[in-house]
């Protein structure tokens, strides 16, 4: 992958990237629609699938996480994607003796709070793949979907501080018609969960009424969303949190701009969500 970026940079293609997990759906598909717009017609349009376990904590998803590798080649063929990447962990981790992976990137700022908080070693995750992807890969820009806010305003800090010559591009959300916001992790929701997932778009709903008819504070505000939570069978609220979108600092008193994201457990499938109020 990376002799054949170093060729495309060489004779002036520029290179747009997916970064993705796979189990790829609509959300996934917006983003290469995204990369196609940004490299344009010449460009060439790579996405990534690595189910990366540095970002998965002991007692998550990682081994379970849902694969389809043939479905999403038919899906990257369809959407006009010109390569896929599929390392292995040997690829990415090597792990002989001796010579074993040992290097790792970390943002301190952005990552510590939500995600972070409930997921300690996630993010140092997510930016070491990524600036591996971005290392490997030599894009020009890559894409991102807002749905994972936090991941977003963490890669772009990281760009920032570490220089990588790459164009951060956030995609907005795509979500199911009932509003719930597509995510390969959707696929554990079975029978009436599925409904109760429906809880996370009805409290950012919720919020985004209450707030524009008067500012609010943010203690009130989460007291709402805990009830509404409280009140969805199988539903348990790990965090809702308001803050500024572009720095992420907590805002006590909740005004138009303002961001909201919030994770919920419904059963044992943890889900995310968030939007600009
Ligand atoms: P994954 O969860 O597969 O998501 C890959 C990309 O798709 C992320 O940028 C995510 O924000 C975006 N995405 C997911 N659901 C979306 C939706 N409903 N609408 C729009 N975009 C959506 O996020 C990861 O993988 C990993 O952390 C990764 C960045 C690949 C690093 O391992």
């Amino acid at each position: 992958m990376q002799r054949l970026a170093t060729r495309w940079r060489r004779t002036g293609i520029s290179i747009g990237l997916v970064p993705t997990m796979g189990y790829l759906h609509a959300g996934h598909l917006s983003l290469v629609k995204q990369a196609r717009r940004t490299v344009g017609k010449k460009g060439k349009v790579v996405l990534s699938i690595y189910v990366n376990p540095t970002q998965f904590g002991p007692t998550e998803d990682f081994s379970r996480y849902p694969r389809d590798l043939k479905g999403d080649l038919k899906l990257c063929r369809a959407a006009g994607v010109d390569v896929v990447f599929t390392p292995t962990n040997e690829d990415m981790y090597p792990a002989a003796p001796g010579h074993a992976f040992s290097t790792y990137v970390v943002e301190e700022k952005l990552s510590s709070a939500m995600e972070g908080a409930s997921r300690p070693t996630h993010f140092r995750g997510v930016t070491t793949i990524v600036a591996k992807l971005f290392n490997i890969v030599q894009p020009e820009a890559a894409v991102f979907g807002a749905k994972d806010y936090q991941q977003a305003a963490v890669i772009k800090r990281m760009v920032r501080d570490l220089n990588f010559p790459v164009l951060i591009v956030v995609a907005p959300t795509v979500r199911e018609s009932d509003g719930l916001a597509m995510s390969s992790r959707n696929k554990y929701l079975e029978g009436p969960l599925r409904t109760s997932a429906l809880v996370l778009n009805r409290a950012l709903k919720e919020i985004q009424r209450l707030v524009r008819k008067n500012p609010r504070s943010a203690s009130q505000l989460k007291q709402t969303v805990k009830s509404l939570v409280h009140k969805t069978p199988g539903a348990r609220l790990d965090y809702v949190e308001f803050f500024d979108p572009e720095t992420l600092e907590p805002a006590s008193r909740v005004q138009r701009g303002c961001h909201v994201a919030l994770a919920v457990f419904i059963g044992r499938t943890r889900l995310i969500d968030n939007a600009r109020i």
